[in-house]
C-alpha cells in the first residue's frame, strides 16, 4: 500500500486517469452508470428530512467510471432502505464491520483497509466521483474488505443494518456546515447518536475526528451528555490523534488553512440490563 495516494496532497487524484472527465453523451433519462450506482436510491428527495450532505452533481473521470461500471456490481451497495443488510454475505466472512460515514474520495479509507485486513469496513457515501476512486484503490491494492455503499448514512444505519451488527463507526471531518442557519445539517447530533447505538454492538469504538473547533466542541458535548456513551480519552476531553488514523484529503485541506484538528474516541456501553430498566419495587 505505499504507493496509495497521500492524502496530503488534495489536488492528487488516486486513479490512472486522473484529468480525463466522462463525456455527458446520456440520452435524457437514460442512467449515468448502467450497472452503477443509481442517483437517489431510496426516492429520499421526496423525503422531508433535513441531509447533512449537499446533493452535488461532480465530473467523473473516466477511470473512476470505468470502476464504477465493472466493480460497483461486486462491491457496491445502493442504500435504498429496502432490505436488510446480512454483512456476512456482503463481505463473504465473519469478520468485525466498522462503517465509515462520509469517505470522500477514500485514499485514507484504502489505507486503514490495507492496514488491518481483519476488519471489514463498510464505506457509504453520497459522492459518486469519491466512489469510483475507493473501488479503483481498493482493486489496485487488493483490498477485499471493502464494501462501497451509496446513499444517505442514515437510511443505510436506519433501515438497512442490524442492531449490534457494527463493531465500530467512523466519521472523519463531516460536513462542517459553518453557518449558524445550518447548524441542523451537522451530522453529530443527539437523534444520530441514538440511531448508532442502536446498530453498535456494546464495547463498539465511534471515532470522530474534525478541523472545525466550534463542531469539535459541539460533538464533544453531544457524545459526552449520550447515556449510551463513554469517552475513552483519560482526561475525559479529546483523544490523542490514534496513529492508525491516516491523514484525510479534507483534514490535509484544514491543515494548510491552519486548522486544529481535533479526534473524539468514545465506547458504546453496554446495553442495559432489561431489569434496570424497570421501576423499583415495594
Ligand atoms: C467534508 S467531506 C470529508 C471526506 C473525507 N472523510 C475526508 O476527510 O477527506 C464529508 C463527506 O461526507 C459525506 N456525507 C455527508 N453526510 C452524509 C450522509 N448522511 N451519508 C453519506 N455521506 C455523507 C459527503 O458527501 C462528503 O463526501
Amino acid at each position: 500500500m505505499s504507493d496509495l495516494p497521500r492524502a496530503s496532497d488534495p489536488h492528487q487524484p488516486a486513479d490512472a486517469h486522473a484529468g480525463a472527465s466522462l463525456r455527458h453523451t446520456r440520452a435524457k433519462g437514460e442512467p449515468r452508470f448502467p450497472d452503477g450506482p443509481k442517483a437517489d436510491p431510496a426516492g429520499s428527495h421526496f423525503e422531508r428530512r433535513i441531509r447533512s450532505f449537499q446533493p452535488r452533481r461532480s465530473r467523473v473521470t473516466t477511470g473512476q467510471a470505468d470502476a464504477l461500471q465493472r466493480l460497483w456490481p461486486l462491491w457496491g451497495l445502493d442504500v435504498d432502505g429496502q432490505r436488510d443488510l446480512d454483512l456476512g454475505e456482503l463481505f463473504g466472512d465473519a469478520r468485525p464491520v466498522v462503517l465509515e460515514i462520509g469517505f470522500g474520495m477514500g485514499e485514507a479509507t484504502a489505507r486503514m483497509a490495507a492496514a488491518d485486513p481483519g476488519t471489514n469496513i463498510l464505506a457509504v457515501d453520497v459522492h459518486t466521483p469519491g466512489q469510483g476512486n475507493l473501488l479503483a484503490l481498493a482493486e489496485r491494492h487488493g483490498l477485499s474488505n471493502i464494501r462501497v455503499a451509496n446513499g444517505d448514512a442514515i437510511i443505510l444505519l436506519r433501515e438497512m443494518l442490524a442492531p449490534g451488527s457494527l463493531s465500530g463507526l467512523r466519521v472523519y471531518f463531516p460536513d462542517p456546515w459553518p453557518k449558524t442557519r445550518h447548524h441542523k445539517r451537522r451530522l453529530i447530533q443527539a437523534e444520530f447518536l441514538t440511531l448508532a447505538a442502536t446498530r453498535l454492538a456494546p464495547g463498539a469504538l465511534v471515532h470522530c475526528a474534525t478541523d472545525w473547533e466550534p463542531y469539535a466542541e459541539q460533538m464533544l458535548d453531544e457524545l459526552t451528555a449520550h447515556p449510551d456513551f463513554e469517552n475513552t480519552a483519560p482526561g475525559g476531553g479529546f483523544a490523542p490523534r490514534p496513529a492508525h488514523r491516516p491523514l484525510t484529503r479534507f483534514e490535509g485541506q484544514g491543515l494548510d488553512k491552519g486548522h486544529v484538528v481535533n479526534d473524539l474516541l468514545f465506547r458504546r456501553v453496554p446495553l442495559r440490563d432489561a431489569h434496570e430498566e424497570q421501576p423499583p419495587t415495594g
